[in-house]
């Protein structure tokens, strides 16, 4: 489908112009990976980002890179573990060519000038184990610090190649040519500078690098910038999502109190993988038992053995118990995990750590093919914002940032070998876009933040996310016997407060859909996981309407995905 669906945000029309032959818009290892290539074949190459050019989610992430790097590992054992922890839905082939090409773009990562931990003795690159793996596969830089050397690494990268950026730009909507091309984005620059107010880039191949949606629950690992903000143009543009129902909540986020919203601090995988463990209250190991991994079993399982302990004591936490460790080690490995526990008055080197689970990452997104594609012309996704098939129902420990690598570089090699087209003026949403979403008022964010959290947290059920579907209708503006009234006027907060009322929608639409529990869906209604039904992905897409929109929800034939485009290359 590659649908001129015309929806589009309310907001002013475009008061300045860049043009280039590709827009990426997110600065997180996607985007700069595929910036930088394309920069590097010749494409003028805009980078357009929310927030400051290191200051994605990629600098949040601590555990490290997964990758078959180490001796006797093979990509073979990486897709083995990657296949379990999916749990029945990934996308063979998707991970198949992440597997395979993840350790050379790795390598190519460190020839980038990203520096890894090494082995004191060998000096050949550390690696440690996190949930799911059956080996030591992760590579870590600065201890704890492993998305923030990563960042570092390509931001000074994409300075020394002169990529003209745009920082603290809120991207609005897809432009779009008579065609249904994909011609650039608009988008809105907060604060003074060379570019002010709303604007667009005029250009012909548009990359959503834009991350995740952890902002769509009141707790989360994910900065504020994370507001579904790409899932929602794309949705928007006419392209289908899949597998919005698989939110990753991570079992161990630093537990804050019962009050505590936005974004916490996780406390690494990594930690379990060097051998700290799970207790209760008083003290007992509750996941020996529950898997033959225990603590390092996939995420989804961890998760779950914590919140069926929480239920089972009436507790809102349990405890992480790294005493064993030491300072020296706490200090030398995880120096920014003892950081963050010190500064909430926690010393994980005498007590253990209270944690919770929270919601970390996206499984689902915008639907791409192996080149990156989304069903419309000329917009490629990769990195969290995306649906590759890689993840299926519940990633696999640090395969996320490899996937943001090899499929950003497979991104910029199908623009390479694809004709250049020219640039030309566009609106959002393509010709005669007349329909705008109205806008929440900027509290909404709040309310849908509640909603989602009580109605499609980690334990959902057909009650809880009817009674979610229907507050969020009772929030949306300008609907016929809904909403609280006239739409809001046009800004940042309420173009955000929009896109999380969008991307919440589908998420609670897919996840009442889904009536099974799989991987980290987890249906209190449904507690089993029924292959015959349900091996499948459920897709959806906007249909506009007179009144608004519709979403259209199909299921795919089997685990793979459906080519995105029709015919043709775009
Ligand atoms: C962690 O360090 O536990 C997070 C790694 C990941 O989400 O892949």
């Amino acid at each position: 489908m590659n649908g001129m669906t015309g929806l589009r945000l309310d907001a002013p029309r475009s008061g300045w112009a860049i043009v280039a032959d590709v827009v990426v818009v997110g600065s997180g290892v996607a985007g700069l990976t595929a910036a930088l290539r394309c920069a590097a074949s010749g494409r003028r190459t805009v980078i357009v980002t929310k927030a400051r050019l290191d200051a994605g989610s990629t600098r949040w992430a601590q555990g490290g890179i997964a990758a078959a790097l180490g001796e006797g590992d093979t990509p073979g054992q990486h897709l083995d573990d990657t296949l379990v922890a999916g749990a029945g839905l990934c996308d063979e082939e998707a991970v198949r060519t992440l597997v395979t090409e993840g350790p050379d773009a790795v390598r190519r990562l460190i020839g980038a000038g990203a520096r890894f931990d090494t082995s004191a003795g060998t000096g050949e690159i550390a690696l440690t184990r996190e949930g799911g793996h059956h080996r030591r596969r992760i590579a870590h830089a600065g201890g704890d610090a492993t998305g923030a050397e990563i960042s570092r690494a390509l931001v000074a990268a994409v300075r020394e190649a002169g990529i003209e950026t745009v920082e603290n730009a809120l991207v609005l909507d897809l432009l779009k040519d008579a065609g249904g091309h994909a011609a650039g984005v608009s988008l809105h620059v907060m604060g003074e500078g060379r570019h002010d107010g709303v604007g667009a880039v005029h250009a012909p191949a548009v990359v959503l690098a834009t991350g995740g949606m952890g902002q769509v629950f009141s707790a989360t690992t994910n900065p504020p910038v994370s507001t579904g903000d790409g899932v929602a143009l794309a949705l928007r543009a006419g392209a289908e999502v899949s597998d919005l129902e698989f939110v990753q909540f991570h079992p161990t986020v630093l537990y804050l109190g019962p009050d505590s919203e936005g974004q916490q601090p996780l406390v690494s995988e990594a930690v379990r993988g060097e051998g700290a463990y799970l207790v209760d209250a008083g003290g007992e190991r509750f996941m020996a038992g529950q898997h033959e991994l225990a603590e390092l079993a996939p995420r989804d399982i961890v998760a779950k053995g914590i919140m069926r302990r929480m239920r089972e004591q009436g507790a809102d936490r349990m405890y992480l118990d790294a005493r064993h460790f030491g300072a020296r080690m706490w200090s030398e490995r995880f120096p920014t995990i003892l950081a963050a526990c010190r500064a909430h008055g926690i010393d994980p080197v005498t007590e253990p750590v209270p944690v919770a689970p929270a919601a970390h990452y996206a499984s689902g997104g915008v639907r791409t093919d192996l080149s990156g594609r989304t069903t419309v012309p000329g917009l490629y996704a990769c990195g969290e914002v995306a649906c590759t098939g890689v993840h299926g129902a519940n990633r696999l420990a640090s395969n996320s940032l490899l996937e943001g690598l090899v499929f950003a570089e497979r991104i910029a090699a199908h623009i390479a070998r694809t004709p250049a087209r020219v640039p030309v003026p566009a609106e959002p949403g393509g010709p005669g876009a007349t329909r705008t979403v109205p806008l929440p008022p900027a509290e909404a964010r709040y309310a849908i933040q509640r909603t989602m959290t009580a109605g499609a947290g980690v334990l959902r059920s057909a009650d809880s996310l009817a009674r979610a579907a229907r507050e969020l209708a009772a929030l949306a503006p300008g609907r016929a016997g809904a909403g609280p009234g006239k739409p809001a006027e046009p800004g940042v907060e309420t173009w955000e407060a929009a896109n999380l009322h969008l991307v919440a929608g589908v998420l609670v639409a897919a996840a009442l859909r889904r009536t099974e529990t799989r991987g980290c869906h987890w249906r209190e209604d449904h507690p089993e996981r029924d292959d015959e039904t349900w091996r499948r992905h459920l897709v959806v897409a906007l249909r506009p309407t007179a009144e608004g929109f519709d979403l259209v929800v199909r299921t795919t034939g089997s685990t793979a995905f459906p080519p995105v485009m029709d015919g043709g290359t775009p």
